[in-house]
């Protein structure tokens, strides 16, 4: 049986007013360039969205990943939606496009993407999970909590089909070569937390049961390690299948109940909480945040997407959208102090190394100048 692949392609080429969201006219622009896709047959089927700043590409397909022609048309899509941006002065135009021409995939050319393939089953529940201001190990928590948690996932206690537990490939996203290990849930659990609660360095790629069935699929691109500075945040993405001897829809999203601490927010500088919010709330205001994602739910069918349903527009949430808030509130207190601002290793690539090197040369042993006579050698002392 022909197998069914979901190619989710995203890039931040260009927001209002701000790093806010993605203008209407660029969403228009890559519904019609993938309704092209379509008709060329490089593509089944779409779903056109934005996560704050980030345009998200929802695709289906028979052609697998890593697929030239399906990457090509996302690729096309978003020079096209660039090339109007800059056009209208958009702010950031072409923030996620760190190439020129396309290399056959968009891995490493600034795009982010998700992939999954598997032979549809008689009912084919899916979730797209999209984020805005944070990184990819922004769903290590959650995952870890829908796959190997009973205390999040009930199935994984009274489900024989998932009592034999689930398989992390985890992703080493500090090599430059792509490093990955697969590890076993229950088995390993503990060995797994030690490697994923380090969020900024290991990474969830894709979760298969026991048996070998795929069951989810995350970005791992890294901006900064193609572009060698800071130009905006791996705002990340994620496809997660549900139901018949996988976590249930509602075992997925409960995962999601608590505003884990991630990275990002202003500057891609600052710890703040993951909030889950509707479709209508997909934009990042207050200090660009607080970090956000979407949900959204669809049934895959004979390769075309059934839906979608706003799976965090719901009052179930508001309660967690409220404890945001007020973490929110407390964390911004703290200014520029840790551990609200990043550490200073995760500051690397960001403007703060530009700040602090005028005063490199100002450190010295202090023992042999006498006290309060630190000799001034900035450049404004000249
Ligand atoms: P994005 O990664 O969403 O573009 O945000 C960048 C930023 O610096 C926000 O303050
Ligand atoms: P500006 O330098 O345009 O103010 O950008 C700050 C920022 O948000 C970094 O992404
Ligand atoms: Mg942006
Ligand atoms: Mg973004």
């Amino acid at each position: 049986m022909v197998e069914t692949t979901i190619s989710v392609i995203k890039a931040d080429i260009g927001s209002l007013a701000g790093h806010v969201v993605v203008p209407d006219f660029i969403l228009d622009i890559a519904r019609k360039s993938l309704k092209e896709g379509v008709e060329k047959k490089i593509i089944n089927d779409f779903h056109v969205t934005n996560a704050g700043d980030d345009l998200e590409l929802i695709m289906t397909h028979f052609k697998g990943e890593n697929n030239e022609e399906v990457h090509k048309l996302a690729w096309d899509t978003f020079m096209k939606g660039t090339e109007k941006a800059r056009e209208m002065k958009i702010y950031a135009a072409g923030q996620d496009i760190l190439a020129d021409t396309f290399s056959g995939n968009v891995k490493g050319m600034g795009p982010g993407s998700a992939e999954m393939t598997f032979e549809e089953r008689k009912s084919e529940p899916i979730a797209v999970f999209m984020a805005d201001k944070t990184e990819p190990g922004a769903y290590n928590f959650p995952l870890f909590r829908m796959y190997a948690d009973p205390f999040n996932t009930a199935g994984l206690v009274i489900d024989p089909n998932l009592h034999d537990g689930f398989r992390f490939v985890i992703q080493d996203i500090k090599t430059d070569i792509p490093s990955f290990i697969e590890m076993k849930c229950p088995e390993e659990s503990y060995d797994v937390l030690a490697l994923l609660g380090s969020t900024g360095r290991y990474t969830i790629k894709k979760v298969y049961r026991a048996d070998g069935m795929v069951t989810a699929s995350v970005s791992t691109d890294k901006l900064h390690n193609i572009a060698g500075k800071y130009v905006g945040k791996d705002d990340p993405v994620a496809i997660i299948r549900a139901h018949s001897g996988l976590p249930a829809m509602g075992e997925v999203l409960e995962a999601f109940t608590l505003p884990h601490l991630v990275s990002g927010w202003m500057r891609g500088s600052h710890i703040g909480p993951l909030m889950p919010v509707g479709l209508k709330d997909s934009r990042c205001t207050r200090f660009d945040g607080p970090p956000r994602v979407i949900g959204l739910g669809f049934q895959v069918s004979n390769g075309m997407l059934i839906g979608p349903i706003d799976m965090f527009e719901d009052v179930a949430f508001d309660i967690t959208r409220q404890r945001a808030m007020e973490i929110v509130d407390y964390l911004r207190r703290h200014g520029p102090f840790m551990p609200h601002r990043l550490h200073d290793q995760d500051m690397e690539y960001t403007t703060l190394p530009d700040v602090l090197v005028k005063y490199e040369k100002r450190f010295v042993d202090y023992e042999v100048v006498p006290k309060g006579k630190v000799k001034d050698t900035s450049d404004s002392a000249k």
